[in-house]
């Protein structure tokens, strides 16, 4: 079937675009499995930071691995934004959104390679998370700048990524990049496999 997804300079600029060593989204399935828990407990990870009632960007979602624990933990007064590059990785968080009795719950939404596009959430976000994003991301310090603007003043940003993909000195250039835009480091955090860091907003920021 003949699917029409826009003028062709824009499906050429989308596909160059996806060429910056974006995880495939068929990997999306084995992400969101529940074999994975065995190695990430999203209740262990992101337990003591979210709260009922809290809003929670969720970036680089994928199919939702911890978007649909995240939306349990916040219960129905809270909301979580989830956000990725790819459609098909919202189209399978939106199904199983749906088939969890979630979808209330959670807003998804497709973004561009260069920008979250979440100008909208300005100060709304008490928790963000970035787990096994931001070594797929060109342009950091934008979203890094991104992720500050969201963040309430007392928000809090967990940023996590993979060991295997990411050595100790990139990581270290990353959090660099991430207090270059305003946030401070408040703790180390243990992730199994993984370089974690807990950041809050610097009040003081120029
Ligand atoms: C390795 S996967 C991790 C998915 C999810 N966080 C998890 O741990 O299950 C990375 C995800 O980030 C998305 N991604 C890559 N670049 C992105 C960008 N610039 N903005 C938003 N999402 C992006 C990919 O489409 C993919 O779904």
């Amino acid at each position: 079937m003949y699917e029409y997804s826009g003028p062709k300079v824009l499906q050429l600029k989308r596909r160059n675009e996806l060429s910056h060593r974006v995880c495939p989204w068929w990997l999306g399935y084995f992400l969101a499995s529940p074999i994975r828990r065995f190695l990430y407990d999203p209740e262990e990870v992101l337990g003591p930071y979210i709260k009922e009632g809290m809003s929670v960007l969720d970036m680089g979602c994928g199919m939702g691995f911890f978007s649909l624990p995240i939306a349990k933990m916040i219960g129905r007064s809270g909301k979580v934004f989830c956000i990725d590059l790819q459609e098909k990785m919202i189209e399978g968080l939106v199904k199983r959104a749906k088939k969890a009795g979630l979808s209330e719950r959670i807003e998804a939404r497709t973004c561009r390679q260069n920008s979250l596009g979440v100008k909208d959430l300005a100060g709304e976000i008490d928790f963000a998370l970035a787990f096994a994003l931001v070594h797929e991301v060109p342009d950091k310090d934008r979203l890094f700048s991104e992720i500050y603007d969201t963040l309430r003043h007392d928000g809090k940003f967990l940023l996590v990524e993979p060991g295997g993909h990411v050595s100790k000195k990139d990581f270290e250039q990353t959090i660099s990049t991430a207090q270059g835009a305003g946030f401070e480091s408040l703790s180390e955090v243990k992730v199994r496999r993984s370089h974690a860091v807990l950041f809050c907003r610097r009040t003081d920021k120029k």
